[in-house]
């Protein structure tokens, strides 16, 4: 039986009941789909005990973005992990931000550039958030999906910085039958715009390809076209880099990655793949 909790001091209770047996936490914002299920599974093969958090983060969000739109599925989201999660942790936003919330945590590093030119508030709100998590829960492990790879970077050098005690697993991306990474804003698409979305990982793994032959930089551009003529409204970037660093690349020498983010109507989406 899953149990339900809504408070910090409830979950700490609940979890000191679990010791000493391991646990993990996967952080989540709800809508789960099956990327989300996946990661709890991982984290089953880590630690006996799992912890799911569903928290629609408003720090997060910017004014003008889909804070409010944002799906909210609450009762579909735990028969979902009725089988896999041991507690369910939603809170509410006063219990993580009570009156007065003053605090926030600022990662550098990985957080420059890339989602961060055109979501400046976006790292701040996770590092804030994810922190805030991990020490209700004071898990040994924590599960992030490769999907959000910059995402998994920024949690790990915050983990790092801070010698927070867990270790962050990522978890390679699930996707649906034609490539579409899996993502609760996938929802938000039309019947025509889906179609149009499962252009992008096509388009991503033919850049790879290119850019085994090409400058980087030309592989980059062409891709950009190649999205716009698949019908994508918008190009955020695409971009080549180093896969520990971000940092800017020239040549594949070492592990990189190739991150995208584009929209399919008003809706964003991001991608990333190993090169
Ligand atoms: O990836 C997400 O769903 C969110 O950014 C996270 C890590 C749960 C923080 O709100």
């Amino acid at each position: 039986m899953t149990q339900i909790i809504t408070t910090v001091a409830e979950l700490r209770a609940a979890l000191a009941q679990l010791k000493p047996t391991r646990t993990g936490l996967v952080p989540t914002m709800g809508a789960l789909h099956d990327g989300h299920v996946s990661l709890v599974q991982d984290a089953k093969k880590h630690c006996d005990h799992v912890v799911v958090s569903i928290f629609v983060n408003p720090t997060q969000f910017a004014p003008h973005e889909d804070f409010d739109a944002y799906p909210r599925t609450l009762d579909a989201d735990l028969k979902k992990l009725a089988d896999s999660a041991a507690i369910v942790f939603a809170p509410t936003a006063r219990e993580i931000y009570p009156d007065g919330f003053a605090t926030t945590i600022t990662v550098g590093g990985p957080s420059a550039g890339l989602e961060t030119d055109f979501r400046p508030h976006f790292f701040a709100g996770v590092a804030t958030v994810v922190a805030k998590l991990l020490l209700a829960a004071l898990p040994d492990v924590a599960m992030f999906g490769e999907k959000d790879y910059q995402q998994l970077l920024v949690v790990r050098r915050l983990v790092r910085d801070l010698a927070l005690p867990v270790t962050i697993i990522g978890v390679p991306t699930l996707r649906e039958a034609d490539g579409l990474a899996m993502s609760s804003r996938n929802a938000y698409l039309s019947a025509e715009e889906r179609r149009i979305a499962a252009n992008l990982n096509v388009i991503l793994k033919e850049t790879i390809a290119k850019a085994r032959n090409s400058d980087l930089r030309a592989a980059e551009a062409g891709a950009i076209e190649a999205l716009w003529k698949a019908g994508f409204s918008h190009v955020d970037y695409v971009a080549i880099r180093d896969a520990e660093s971000l940092d800017h690349i020239t040549t594949l020498e070492r592990p990189a990655r190739i991150l995208a983010a584009v929209k399919v109507g008003s809706t964003r989406l991001i991608d990333n793949m190993a090169i």
